[in-house]
């Protein structure tokens, strides 16, 4: 995720730029630079490499002039990871050099505008709009040239503002994208992060959505965007380094399940447009949409279990055959596949050896390909035919979570797409989704209310032997993904499987005490469950449940129900998962194990 620091004060920017964000490099990075002000001129530095190459280059930032500068760390979004697109990026008149996080959903508009007014654009990204729309607005008042530059801006942004003209003053602006204030002596700063202040100060102003904050040296100003003033009172940060770098959480994993709904809503947002989806960039033409045949999804580990779920949503929107391999079976088999084929390669980190090798295989076999992923310029991003990026920001825990639940989401918008462009779905129900889709991260934060009843349900199993998971449907899914992530970072041994499949084996290792976790939640298969949780409660087994709120029944059956809130079945995977994130989180901390780095799983398998 991207990083911003700014400084305006009497010593020299640079340093104080450059060690800010070496303290932001935890939230992942492709590239990152600097601007500083001296006698009314930029000096910029940029790098595709470590923070210490820019340090190495300027001598710790002693060489670099100025005491005003901002800086940034780039996580790719908008153009791969290289110096000319990394920030800041400068206004066609050279006056403004801005940084910037978030994403300007009507980048594309706003940049054909620009462009037909002939002004050239240096990089890929969507920031640089912003840059250039300051230089057009910009008459001797950097507010008001801030103002409206802001007000046609649609979607998140955190930005860091210095203007040539004005060298004593910093200007940042915020909408959807955090921006703290730091307060100093004779100095102010501000950053994306906590982190990248703490050494400095730990009084902080955090800003809210709509605001623009005038800094200089000796004062702090926060206006709103029709130049009120507001007032605000400092908070004082109590957290070191190390919990700041986590959110105050106390693992990266649990800071990443409770970025879901925000994830969620950055990864559908800007693919919604007037009831339709839309995907940037896609190349896909409607009439080779049409001449589909076949899908078959590949990937692994959780990313395999997205196609798990996407199978059952694809069949029922598009009705035409899914099929779903793990990407290290399918790159030795001898698929049948040919033009008609779309393969989908799913893949968080899109360097996954096995995952590249089966898209590999696909493309010589003629497929179409096209990657899901999360990471801008990746192997797979570049191999594939096609793209539609997952904007869930680097992932640091080992168990991915919330880039599990953005990949959900693109399935679930791509399939949505696909059904309107052939006509194999109704536009009632296709609308539908599209809200219900819309009211998942509501959804998830209501979930994350029951972390106490699930905390202590770990809290009581913690030290089970083993565990089953089972479901089925879209269930089945969610079961393989809940059980990886129990088995992954609290080395319990866990096993999912498809409700049905009960009878046929597994049943003979159900014995008393035995822990089940049966997914209910898919309501047109619940009987079908009620009847499995009496199987295996029959043999003495100890039954926790899912199910959704408002239905009594599962807890006659079940010993204990985790109820969530109700909502379209074929959406039921995203809510359904989170409940299990928390349990598996808690199981872990309980048995004292690593929970950000579990023995012996890397978070990119580059490897065979
Ligand atoms: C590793 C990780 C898993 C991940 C899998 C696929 O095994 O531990 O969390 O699901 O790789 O990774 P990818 O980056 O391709 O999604």
């Amino acid at each position: 995720m991207c990083g911003i620091i700014g400084f305006v004060g009497n010593k020299k920017a640079a340093p104080i730029l450059l060690n800010g964000l070496e303290r932001l490099e935890y939230r992942g990075y492709d590239s990152a630079g600097i601007a500083v002000i001296k006698n009314g001129e930029f000096e910029i530095e940029k790098t595709v490499e470590r923070i210490s190459a820019l340090k190495e280059a300027t001598q710790n930032g002693e060489a670099v002039k100025g005491e005003i500068g901002i800086g940034h760390t780039r996580w790719a979004t908008h153009g791969v990871p290289s110096e000319k697109n990394a920030h800041p990026h400068l206004g066609f008149k050279g006056r403004f050099a801005i940084v910037h996080n978030g994403i300007i959903e009507n980048y594309f508009e706003l940049k054909s505008e620009l462009e037909a007014e002939g002004i050239a654009f240096a990089s890929e990204t969507d920031t640089e709009v912003i840059a250039h729309l300051l230089e057009k607005y910009y008459s001797g008042d950097v507010f008001g040239a801030i103002s409206k530059t802001v007000s046609l801006l649609k979607g998140s942004y955190a930005l860091g503002i210095l203007c040539s003209e004005q060298p004593e003053t910093l200007y940042a602006a915020r909408n959807f994208s955090p921006l703290i204030i730091g307060l100093g002596e004779q100095e102010n700063f501000i950053a994306s992060d906590v982190t990248a202040l703490v050494s400095h100060t730990k009084n902080v102003l955090y800003t809210k959505d709509g605001e623009i904050a005038v800094i200089t040296k000796n004062k702090v100003d926060l206006f709103s965007l029709k130049g009120e003033k507001i007032s605000r009172e400092p908070t004082f940060i109590s957290w070191n380094v190390d919990a700041a770098e986590k959110g105050g959480f106390d693992h990266f994993m649990m800071k990443e399940i409770k970025e879901q709904p925000d994830v969620i809503v950055k990864t559908f947002e800007p693919r919604i447009k007037n009831k339709e989806v839309f995907f940037e960039g896609l190349k896909l033409s409607d009439e080779k949409l049409k001449s589909i045949n076949r899908i078959i999804i590949t990937g692994c580990g959780s990313a395999y279990h997205t196609g798990v779920v996407a199978k059952y949503v694809f069949e029922e929107l598009l009705k035409i055959p899914v099929e779903v391999d793990l990407a290290s079976e399918f790159r030795y088999r001898n698929p049948v596949i040919d033009k008609n084929t779309l393969v989908m390669v799913i893949s968080q980190s899109g360097e996954t050896a096995d995952t590249l090798a089966a898209l590999k295989e696909a493309k010589s076999r003629g497929a179409y390909i096209l990657g899901i992923v999360n990471v801008v310029g990746s192997s797979i991003a570049k191999e594939a035919d096609d793209v539609i990026y997952t904007w869930a920001g680097p992932e640091i825990a080992v168990a991915t979570t919330k880039a599990y639940s953005a990949q959900l989401i693109v399935l679930y918008l791509f399939g949505i797409y696909a059904a309107e462009k052939r006509k194999s779905a109704s536009a009632n129900l296709l609308n539908i989704l599209l809200d219900e889709i819309r009211s998942l991260p509501p959804k998830i934060e209501s979930v994350f209310k029951m972390e106490d009843t699930i905390k202590s349900l770990a809290k009581r199993h913690f030290k089970m032997g083993s565990v089953f998971f089972i479901g089925r449907n879209i269930d089945y899914g969610t079961a393989m993904e809940g059980s990886l992530k129990l088995k992954e970072i609290s080395y319990i041994n866990s096993e999912a499987y498809a409700a049905g499949e009960l009878k046929h084996g597994t049943i003979s290792l159900i014995e008393k005490g035995k822990i089940v976790i049966a997914l209910s939640a898919f309501e047109p298969l619940r009987d079908k469950m009620m009847s499995n949780i009496k199987e295996v409660k029959a043999r003495g087994a100890f039954v926790i449940a899912t199910d959704i709120k408002g239905n009594s029944e599962t807890h006659k059956e079940a010993d204990e129900v985790l109820y969530i809130p109700k909502t379209h079945p074929l959406l039921l995977a995203s809510v359904e998962i989170v409940p299990l994130q928390l349990f598996a989180y808690y199981v872990a901390l309980y048995n004292k194990c690593d929970i950000d780095k579990p023995r012996n799983l890397a978070k990119s398998v580059t490897v065979e």
